[in-house]
């Protein structure tokens, strides 16, 4: 048993801040922090987006004794020269742009503050933040006044929870039978909800797309009647705003007219394509948003606010509350609508409000639509410079673009993608390699403001030569 006697207050510089003065030590030690993410930024150019080889330390266990700010400095070194570089022009292979400066600086105080969205009591003005933050968001995409929303650790989580509040509100929770209806190109994360529901194998129906990869309405239509023939209830109709691997949007105002005819949930999984709605340019894109139930958002897909960073919106406020709600009998009582851990699946949580409303603060609303109009433009780019009689090109009016070769089968296909990508991370240009309908494909996303035409050039030089080796 540990006697009080030997409980020293701890002193030393690394382990707490003092609580009683400034602590320079603390100070020099973030600042040495500072430095180095910021060399390690500056010097992306220099390398690739890949690192050479992983670094990494050669324990994880702690030592007996505690290590020195120097060697932690040296850890975090370790584990930098190991990390996938998002800064670096060629990074293009998914949907991690690089940080926002300012977020760099809120994610710093976020764990200084050691808030917890959990409950109001933990994070008061934090907990604010958030409501207002996703009220706001609401508002920009034309929800009604009744929505709110929660924040979530990324786009799967919030679309399981617009999962479980629509099956709340249909009275379907007990119904094993349930079934979601998502066209065939809405994403993986749908198959992982209907696992963690409890719903059955083929609870998620999909719903074939035409040549855009956009969902077919009379298929819907048609297996909507034959589910509804079998006793097999739908949850909700998901449709994607801004799909994976093109980046292609359902036509949200012909859905949510069949949904309302229907009287079933519309979920609008907005990862992608959500936040065009905050630029007047671009908002046509997802015009029909405002009449979904519920919506996902990603600003850290697009807009560069680090991971995670996802919304759940809702057009009723109150559908959150009755699918989450518990009580939390070991808090006082919310001062404002609903004490954040009752709003969502997650208990305990970070604030990571703090970052996307400081990185909207940065960027305003030029910075925004700059950044949103410039990636499309890339794409834009690129698609005119591919060439069009060589390469089966998929994409859609994002920032998305798929493409492999005219003339080969499937397994030279494969063979393409997987010896082409190498040979592009050998030149420091970073593509993706998704499966989709019935090959592989070479993904670009560009969303990379560092990306310049002349990188497209380049890419575009090197994707000409993967055709004749
Ligand atoms: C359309 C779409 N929805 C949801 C997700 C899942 O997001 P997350 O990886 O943040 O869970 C993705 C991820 O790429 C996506 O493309």
């Amino acid at each position: 048993m540990v006697s009080t006697a030997q409980i020293k207050p701890v002193t030393t510089l690394t382990a707490f801040a003092s609580s009683d003065e400034f602590d320079p030590k603390l100070q020099s030690f973030l600042h040495e922090a500072c430095s180095q993410l910021c060399k390690w930024l500056g010097d992306a150019s220099n390398r690739g987006p890949l690192p050479l080889g992983i670094s990494f330390p050669n324990r994880v266990a702690p030592n007996q004794h505690g290590l020195s700010a120097d060697e932690l400095l040296g850890q975090l070194r370790l584990i930098m020269e190991g990390s996938y570089q998002p800064s670096h022009p060629g990074a293009l292979a998914h949907l991690d742009p690089p940080p926002l400066t300012a977020c760099i600086a809120s994610e710093l105080i976020c764990a200084g503050l050691n808030n917890n969205l959990l409950a109001e009591e933990l994070s008061p003005s934090l907990s604010r933040l958030e409501r207002d933050l996703c009220r706001w968001f609401a508002n920009c995409l034309g929800l009604p006044s009744t929505s709110s929303g929660v924040a979530a650790s990324g786009g799967s989580l919030s679309n399981l929870m617009a999962l479980v509040v629509a099956r709340y509100q249909a009275g379907l929770n007990s119904d094993p039978k349930a079934v979601v209806i998502a066209s065939a190109d809405a994403h993986i994360s749908f198959v992982k909800a209907i696992r963690v529901m409890g719903l059955m194998d083929d609870a998620l129906v999909m719903v074939p797309t035409d040549a855009n990869g956009i969902i077919l309405l009379d298929e819907l239509d048609n297996i909507f009647n034959e589910l509804n023939k079998k006793g097999r209830k739908c949850i909700a109709v998901v449709a994607t705003a801004g799909t994976t691997t093109r980046g292609a949007i359902d036509p949200l105002q012909d859905l949510s007219a069949y949904c309302s005819g229907k009287g079933v949930w519309l979920h609008v999984d907005a990862a992608i394509g959500g936040v065009f709605a905050l630029s007047e340019a671009t908002s046509s894109l997802v015009s029909g948003i405002s009449k979904a139930d519920s919506v996902t958002l990603n600003p850290q897909k697009v807009l560069g606010i680090p991971k995670t960073s996802s919304l759940l919106l809702v057009a009723q406020s109150i559908h959150l509350k009755q699918a989450f709600s518990t009580g939390l009998p070991y808090m006082e009582p919310a001062w404002g609508e609903a004490h954040g851990g009752e709003m969502g699946l997650q208990g305990s949580r970070a604030a990571e409000v703090l970052k996307l409303w400081l990185g909207l603060m940065q960027l305003g609303d030029e910075g925004i639509s700059e950044l949103l109009e410039r990636a499309i433009k890339r794409r834009c780019y690129l698609e005119e410079k591919l060439d069009s009689l060589k390469f089966n090109i998929v994409s859609g009016p994002l920032h998305l673009i798929s493409f492999s070769p005219k003339g080969i089968d499937r397994n030279e296909a494969s063979k393409w993608s997987a010896s082409t990508r190498k040979s592009l991370l050998e030149n420091n240009i970073m593509l993706s390699r998704p499966f989709y309908q019935d090959r592989y494909y070479l993904k670009v996303v560009l969303g990379n403001p560092h990306t310049t035409t002349a990188h497209l050039d380049k890419l575009t030089e090197l994707l000409g030569q993967s055709l004749v080796e």
